[in-house]
C-alpha cells in the first residue's frame, strides 16, 4: 500500500454531538460529518422526535443541519436496538424537555452493555426514573447539580451526564470520568452552545448549569480509529502511507504498539506516516481506557500480530465478548487461542484468503485488512458491520494499491 489516505469525521464525536443538538432551540450545523450508517440512524432518532435533521445533498454530503423546536421526547425500540448510542438522547432530553421515554438498547455482539451508570448519575440529577416495557421513563422538573462518582470508566455515561448537566440547577461534578478526545469535543462544543464545562480530557469534569444553550455551527475533529486502522494496513502490506488528518496527540498507545512492532510513524505536517517493515515483531497488548490502547483498535493489532515474527498476547479488559473475529481469522490461517479476556496470538508465516463473516464494526474492518496481507481471495460477508463506522473503507484503500470491491450477496 503507497500513497496517500484523508481521515473523515469521527464516528464516536458525530453521534453525541447530533443529540446534543437537543439541548438547544434553533439550527445547527454540523460539517466534516462522517457518512456512515450510525449517522443515519441518529439523524433518525431526531428525525423521529420531530426535529428536522439532514444531510445536505451532493457535494456538502458531510455537512448536516439539525433544526430544533417541538420535540416529542422519544426514541423508539426500532432505532434504537439498530444502534445503541441512540441512549445519548436521554440526557439532553431530560435536561430540556423535562421528560424522555428511550428504549433500554440490551445487549450487542460484543458485550452485555448495561446502561446502569447513566441511569444511576440522572438519579444523582433528581430525575425520576423508571423502567416499563423495555423503555426508560424519565421525568425532572428540573435537574440540580451535585457529585456522581462512576463506579466504572464510562464513554457515553460521561457524555449523557455531562450534556444534561448543562441545564442543571447549580454545579455537578463528575469524578472517574471518561478522558477520551471524543469527551473532550463535546465539553469544547457544548462549550460553543454557552455550557460552562471544565476539565473535560480529565477523569474529574466540572459543569456550572445555565438557563439555556444556544446553536452551534461546528466542524468534527478527525477519527482517531480509522486513522488507526489505516496505519495498520500500512504496516501489514509492507507498505507506506500517509494518514492525512491523523492526529498523533490522539493515537499515542497505538503508535508506540505499532512502534514496537517495527513500523516507522513519523508525523508531518498533515498527518501520520507509517512505513511497514519487512518484518513484524509481536508486542502483547492490553486494552484499557483512554489514553491507554483503545478497545476499538485491538482486533486490527490482532491480524498484525497474527503474521509477526513470535507470539504476542492480547488482553480485552473493557468488553467481555470482544474476540468474534478470532475464529474467522483462524479460519484464515493464523493461530489463536482464546484463554479468558486474552488470545495468544503465535505468529504464522502467511495468511489464505477464505470466505469470512464479519460480526461487528471493528471484527469486519480486522477481516479487510487480514484480506489485504492473504494469499488469494478473501470474501467478506456481512460488511454491513463496517458501513457502521467506516466511510466506504474499499474506496479509500483502492487508490493505495488494494485489489478491493464491494460485491452484491446473493
Ligand atoms: C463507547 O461505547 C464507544 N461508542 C465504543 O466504540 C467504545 O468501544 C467504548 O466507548 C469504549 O471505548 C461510542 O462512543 C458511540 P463504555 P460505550 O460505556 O460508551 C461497561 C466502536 O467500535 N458499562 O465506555 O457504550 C460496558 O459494558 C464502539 O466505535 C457498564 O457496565 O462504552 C463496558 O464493559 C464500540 N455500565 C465498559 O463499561 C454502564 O452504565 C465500557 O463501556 C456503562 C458502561
Amino acid at each position: 500500500m503507497e500513497g496517500e489516505t484523508q481521515v473523515s469525521g469521527a464516528k464516536n464525536a458525530a453521534l453525541p454531538l447530533l443529540a446534543a443538538s437537543l439541548l438547544a432551540e434553533g439550527e445547527h450545523t454540523f460539517r466534516n460529518v462522517p457518512d456512515l450508517l450510525d449517522v443515519a440512524t441518529m439523524l433518525k432518532v431526531l428525525r423521529t422526535m420531530g426535529c428536522h435533521a439532514d444531510r445536505l445533498p451532493g457535494g456538502e454530503r458531510r455537512l448536516c443541519k439539525v433544526q430544533v423546536s417541538i420535540v416529542t421526547p422519544e426514541a423508539p425500540y426500532e432505532l434504537v436496538k439498530t444502534m445503541r448510542a441512540s441512549v445519548l438522547v436521554l440526557g439532553p432530553l431530560v435536561a430540556r424537555h423535562g421528560r424522555a421515554r428511550v428504549s433500554l438498547p440490551g445487549g450487542c455482539a460484543i458485550g452485555a452493555r448495561p446502561i446502569d451508570q447513566h441511569l444511576k448519575g440522572l438519579r444523582a440529577l433528581g430525575a425520576e426514573i423508571e423502567i416499563t416495557g423495555g423503555y426508560v421513563e424519565a421525568r425532572a422538573k428540573r435537574l440540580r447539580g451535585t457529585t456522581i462518582a462512576f463506579d466504572l470508566i464510562t464513554v457515553t455515561g460521561t457524555e449523557n451526564l455531562m450534556m444534561a448537566a448543562t441545564l442543571a440547577e447549580g454545579r455537578t461534578l463528575l469524578e472517574n470520568a471518561a478522558r477520551e478526545p471524543e469527551v473532550e469535543e463535546l465539553a469544547r462544543v457544548l462549550n460553543k452552545m454557552g455550557a460552562r464545562i471544565s476539565g473535560a480530557g480529565s477523569d474529574r469534569i466540572s459543569i456550572e448549569g445555565v438557563a439555556d444553550l444556544h446553536p452551534v455551527d461546528h466542524s468534527i475533529l478527525p477519527d482517531r480509529i480509522e486513522a488507526g486502522t489505516l496505519l495498520v494496513a500500512a504496516a501489514i502490506t509492507g507498505g507506506n502511507v500517509l494518514v492525512r488528518g491523523a492526529q498523533p496527540q490522539h493515537l499515542d498507545a497505538v503508535i508506540q504498539k505499532l512502534r514496537q512492532a517495527g513500523c516507522e510513524i513519523t508525523s508531518e505536517t498533515n498527518g501520520l506516516r507509517c512505513k511497514g517493515p519487512t518484518v513484524i515483531q509481536s508486542a502483547d497488548v492490553q486494552t484499557t481506557e483512554y489514553p491507554g490502547f483503545p478497545t476499538d483498535m485491538q482486533a486490527q493489532l490482532m491480524v498484525l500480530m497474527s503474521i509477526a515474527n513470535g507470539t504476542a498476547v492480547i488482553s480485552e479488559n473493557i468488553f467481555e465478548n470482544r474476540f468474534m473475529h478470532v475464529p474467522e481469522l483462524d479460519r484464515m490461517g493464523a493461530d489463536i487461542t482464546i484463554q479468558g479476556n486474552s488470545a495468544v496470538v503465535k505468529g504464522v508465516k502467511r495468511l489464505s484468503g477464505a470466505p469470512v463473516m464479519a460480526t461487528d464494526l471493528r471484527a469486519s474492518a480486522s477481516l479487510i485488512l487480514a484480506g489485504l496481507r492473504a494469499d488469494g481471495r478473501t470474501d467478506i460477508h456481512r460488511v454491513y458491520h463496517l458501513d457502521r463506522g467506516y466511510e466506504h473503507l474499499e474506496k479509500k484503500l483502492r487508490p493505495l494499491g488494494a485489489n478491493i470491491r464491494r460485491i452484491k450477496e446473493k
